[in-house]
C-alpha cells in the first residue's frame, strides 16, 4: 500500500469492546414523560396526532404515570387542559385547578415520582397566547411584564400543591425571576426552576396544540419565542435565566437544535434538558407506521444523538417505550 492504515474498525468488530468504547449511553434516570391531563373520570382520549399519547383525566393520569415509573421513568412533564378559558387564564391559577389537583393525586400515590408542572397561560387563555394581551395603540399585543405576576402565581399553585419542579415555557422576558420571586415569597425556595430557556418559535409544535387544545387563535408565537435562525441569541437568553435563578436550562425542540444544545452545555456547565417535541415524535410515528423506518432504531438513535449533544435530561413521548428497551 505504501502508507500506514490508521485502523478504527479495530474497536468496532467486537460488540462487548464496543459497548466498552460507547462514549455516550442512554439511560431511563436521564427521561422525562409528559403528559397532558383534562377534566373528567375514567378518560382516555387518544391524540390523533399523536398516536399512542392520550389526553388523561386525573385517576387514569395516575395509572398512566404507574405504567412509565414501572418501566423505569423517574419524571413526568404535565400540562392541562382545564374545562374553562378566558383573557385572564384564572383556571391557570387556582389552587384547586387541574394541575394542583392531578400533582396532589401523583404525589399522594407515588412520593418518590419527580412530578414537573409546565407554566404557561396558552392552556388557560380563550385567544391561546402565552400571555396576557393588551392593546398598544390599535395592535393586539402580549403584555410581558403583565404576564409575569400570572406566571407567578401559577408557579405557586403548582408548587403548594406538591410540584417538584416548575417549567416555565411562555418566553416571557423576566420571567425566571418572577418566579423565583413569588416562590421564595411562599416559603417554597426549594422548588427548582426548569426554564424553557432557549424555545424556538418552531412549526414542530404543531401536533401539541391539538394534545394540549391551545392554538392561538390568531397570529403566532414569533413575537415571544426564538427566531429559528439564531444561535447566539440563544447563549444571551440562557445566560439571562441562568442569571435569574433557572436551576436547568431547556433547549427546544431538540432534534434539529443539535447545534444549540451543544453550545449550551458547553458554554454553561449546567444541568441543560432537551425537549424532544410533538412534532418529532409524530414524524417518527408516522414513518414507522408506513415501514419507512424502524421504529425502535430511529426512536433510540435520535435520543442518542439528543444525549451525545449535551442533553443531561430528556423529555420524550417516547420515555416509557424506551425505558421498557435500555432497561428491559
Ligand atoms: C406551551 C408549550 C408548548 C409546548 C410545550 N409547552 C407549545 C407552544 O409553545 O406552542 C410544545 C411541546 C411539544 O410540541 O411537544 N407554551
Amino acid at each position: 500500500m505504501g502508507f500506514p492504515i490508521h485502523r478504527l474498525r479495530r474497536l468496532r468488530e467486537h460488540p462487548g469492546l464496543r459497548e466498552m468504547v460507547a462514549e455516550t449511553r442512554l439511560s431511563a434516570q436521564d427521561l422525562v414523560m409528559p403528559l397532558f391531563v383534562r377534566e373528567g373520570h375514567g378518560e382516555r382520549r387518544p391524540i390523533a396526532s399523536m398516536p399512542g399519547q392520550c389526553q388523561w383525566s386525573v385517576d387514569t393520569l395516575v395509572e398512566r404515570a404507574g405504567e412509565a415509573a414501572a418501566a423505569g421513568v423517574p419524571a413526568v412533564l404535565l400540562f392541562g387542559i382545564p374545562s374553562h378559558k378566558d383573557a385572564a387564564a384564572t383556571s391557570g391559577t387556582a389552587p384547586d385547578g387541574i394541575i394542583p389537583r392531578a400533582v396532589r393525586a401523583l404525589k399522594e400515590a407515588m412520593p418518590n415520582l419527580v412530578v414537573m408542572t409546565d407554566v404557561c397561560l396558552c392552556e388557560y387563555t380563550d385567544h391561546g397566547h402565552c400571555g396576557v394581551l393588551t392593546d398598544r395603540g390599535g395592535e393586539t399585543v402580549v403584555d410581558n411584564d403583565r404576564t409575569l405576576s400570572v406566571l407567578g402565581a401559577m408557579a405557586v399553585a403548582h408548587a403548594q400543591a406538591g410540584a417538584d419542579v416548575v417549567a416555565p415555557s411562555d418566553m416571557m422576558d423576566g420571567r425566571v425571576a418572577a418566579i423565583r420571586r413569588a416562590l421564595d415569597a411562599e416559603a417554597l425556595s426549594h422548588v427548582p426552576i426548569m426554564s424553557y430557556a432557549a424555545k424556538y418559535a418552531s412549526s414542530f409544535y404543531g401536533p401539541f396544540r391539538d394534545a394540549a387544545e391551545s392554538p392561538p387563535k390568531f397570529g403566532d408565537r414569533r413575537g415571544y419565542q426564538m427566531d429559528v435562525r439564531n444561535g447566539d441569541e440563544a447563549l444571551r437568553e440562557v445566560a439571562l435565566d441562568v442569571e435569574e435563578g433557572a436551576d436547568i436550562v431547556m433547549v427546544k425542540p431538540a432534534g434539529s437544535y443539535l447545534d444549540i444544545l451543544w453550545r449550551v452545555k458547553q458554554a454553561f456547565r449546567m444541568p441543560v434538558a432537551a425537549y424532544q417535541v410533538s412534532g418529532e415524535y409524530a414524524m417518527i410515528k408516522a414513518a414507522s407506521s408506513q415501514g419507512w423506518v424502524n421504529e425502535d432504531q430511529v426512536m433510540i438513535e435520535s435520543l442518542t444523538a439528543i444525549r451525545r449533544a449535551g442533553a443531561d435530561l430528556i423529555v420524550t413521548y417516547f420515555a416509557d417505550r424506551v425505558a421498557d428497551i435500555i432497561e428491559g
